[in-house]
């Protein structure tokens, strides 16, 4: 049975679909392997959104052209973003590649491989599912199922940000039928996931290409956005989709969602947070500049204060959400008092996560044109001190949950032999049981924050083991630190 290897890079997506790629190749009668000595094809799947994951496709291809050299059998695949953005163009350039497949292309692989185990020339399959989109089911192996699971609800991006390569490499918004969706979920959850995180580039703009989507029922919160503020509420049906999941599995415990776009984080959204306990007290919420002239010119299609007002909206509603962000430091012409709107707009929403990039011009995308004007050192001045305050936040948030009880979803176990797991927010928790607590909720007593996660005993008598009665506790921060 030949064996298979996959390298993921980039966003969940593409963890995704290196699922799917996986699954593909299994049904095909191929074998996993975690190492690149035992594999017969490794599967390079790429990320373009910075330039430094291009690279890294680069050195990962030469390290891998060497093992070919020594087994020249060895099949060496491109998958993703990378792929998909430049084709031919990469066969051309890198000799040790045998396929490049597009991310709309996965159920193709086996064909692709057997061709080449035939010893066909190199092959490049990206061409985009336009008419009739798929949208690959998840078929995880039996024994493997995780307490957790994404699922695609879109793909494709409409928005056109100025700096994003993604409508390039994923092509146009495509949504999945509502009926597709709500089956995996309850298969999924028939098979012990526990938690759902549904998966789009802008996945509160979904919307139902089946029409079989009830409407959301009538929002029981007062809540209006204020009239000047550009919301339209009838542009997603996303909040019905919510809606519909929570009724049809009440199995499910815990759903999330990423990445949802600021133009539709609408009042019938908010609304379905207050609704909806099974929806998780954390969003994250991508917000990429403070400064309005930035925004504009990253066409973002909101304000600052849109942002501010609907993220306040949410938490007003919601007490206890938390938020965190992406923001983009060194945008073309970004000066001072732009960062310094960032850092104002950052602080004052309070994010206890924040993902920060230095902007970074791609192909295909009209920021091109724009001078990288930004100096490096500039950017990473400006990187770290969004960190800093972010950190402050973080750590602030930690250190209030101490002396609380959370309940904890289990989802596995930590280098020092305890368990892991996260709280309906996203605060990452450790503690220690005297049986498997995996894939439970568990209440547990906070005792002490470290710096990106929390330190707690769980309450139930019968498998409690407290904190202090290990022995690795003298050495906590050997801790992984998430
Ligand atoms: N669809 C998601 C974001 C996907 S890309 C959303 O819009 O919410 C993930 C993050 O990469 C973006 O939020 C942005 O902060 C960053 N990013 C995208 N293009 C970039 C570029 N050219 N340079 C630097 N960062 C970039
Ligand atoms: Fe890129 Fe903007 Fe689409 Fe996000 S919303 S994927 S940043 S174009
Ligand atoms: Fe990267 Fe493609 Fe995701 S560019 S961030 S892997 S959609």
């Amino acid at each position: 049975m030949p064996a298979f290897s996959v390298i993921t890079f980039g966003c969940q997506m593409n963890s995704h679909d290196s699922d799917r790629l996986s699954e593909v190749l299994i049904a095909a009668g191929y074998s996993r392997t975690e190492s690149l000595d035992a594999a017969d094809v490794v599967l390079l799947n790429t990320c373009s959104v910075r330039e430094k994951a291009e690279q890294k496709l680069r050195s990962e291809v030469g390290r891998l052209g060497l093992l070919k050299r020594e087994r020249p059998g060895l099949l060496i695949g491109v998958a993703g973003c990378v792929a998909q953005q430049e084709g031919e163009r990469l066969i051309k350039t890198l000799p040790q590649i045998d396929i490049v497949i597009g991310p709309d292309n996965i159920s193709e692989l086996p064909q692709l491989l057997a061709r080449a185990e035939a010893g066909s020339p190199p092959q490049v399959r990206t061409q985009f599912d336009l008419d009739a989109p798929e949208f690959l089911q998840a078929r995880p192996e039996p024994g493997k199922v995780t307490p957790t699971a994404f699922v695609t609800v879109m793909k494709g991006c409409d928005e056109r940000c100025s700096y994003c390569v993604v409508p390039y490499t994923r092509g146009p918004e495509r949504y999945r039928p509502s009926q597709e969706i709500l089956a995996e979920i309850e298969r999924l959850v028939a098979a012990g996931v526990r938690e759902v995180t549904l998966l789009g580039q802008t996945v509160n703009s979904y919307q139902d290409p089946s029409a079989q989507l009830p409407k959301a029922p009538p929002a029981t919160l007062q809540f209006r956005h204020a009239p000047h503020l550009r919301v339209n509420e009838a542009e997603t049906e996303f909040p019905a989709l919510l809606h519909a999941i929570a009724a049809r599995v009440p199995g499910l415990k815990r759903l999330r969602y990423t990445s949802p776009h600021p133009r539709h984080l609408t009042s019938s959204l908010i609304a379905a947070h207050t609704e909806l306990a099974v929806l998780a007290k954390h969003v994250h919420m991508p917000v990429q500049s403070g400064s309005d002239r930035l925004l504009k010119k990253m066409i973002r299609r909101y304000s600052a204060e849109e942002y501010v007002e609907r993220v306040s909206a949410l938490r007003d509603a919601v007490p206890g959400l938390t938020l965190s962000t992406d923001v983009i430091v060194g945008f073309p012409s970004e000066t001072e008092e732009d960062f310094a709107a960032t850092l104002e707009l950052v602080k004052a929403v309070g994010f206890v996560g924040l993902f920060g990039f230095k902007y970074s011009p791609r192909p295909h995308t009209p920021s091109l044109k724009l001078a990288d004007d930004v100096p490096e050192v500039e950017k990473s001045r400006r990187l770290a001190a969004l960190f800093e305050v972010v950190e402050q936040a973080r750590v602030a948030n930690l250190l209030s949950l101490i002396g609380s009880t959370q309940q904890v979803l289990v989802e596995g176990l930590n280098q020092r032999g305890g368990y892991t797991g996260r709280t309906l927010r996203n605060e990452i928790v450790h503690f220690w049981a005297k049986t498997s607590p995996v894939g439970e909720i568990c209440d547990v007593r906070i005792l002490r924050a470290f710096k990106n996660s929390l330190a707690a005993e769980l309450i139930e008598p019968a498998r409690h083991v407290a904190w202090h009665d290990q022995k690795v506790q003298a050495a906590p921060r050997a801790l992984p630190v998430m």
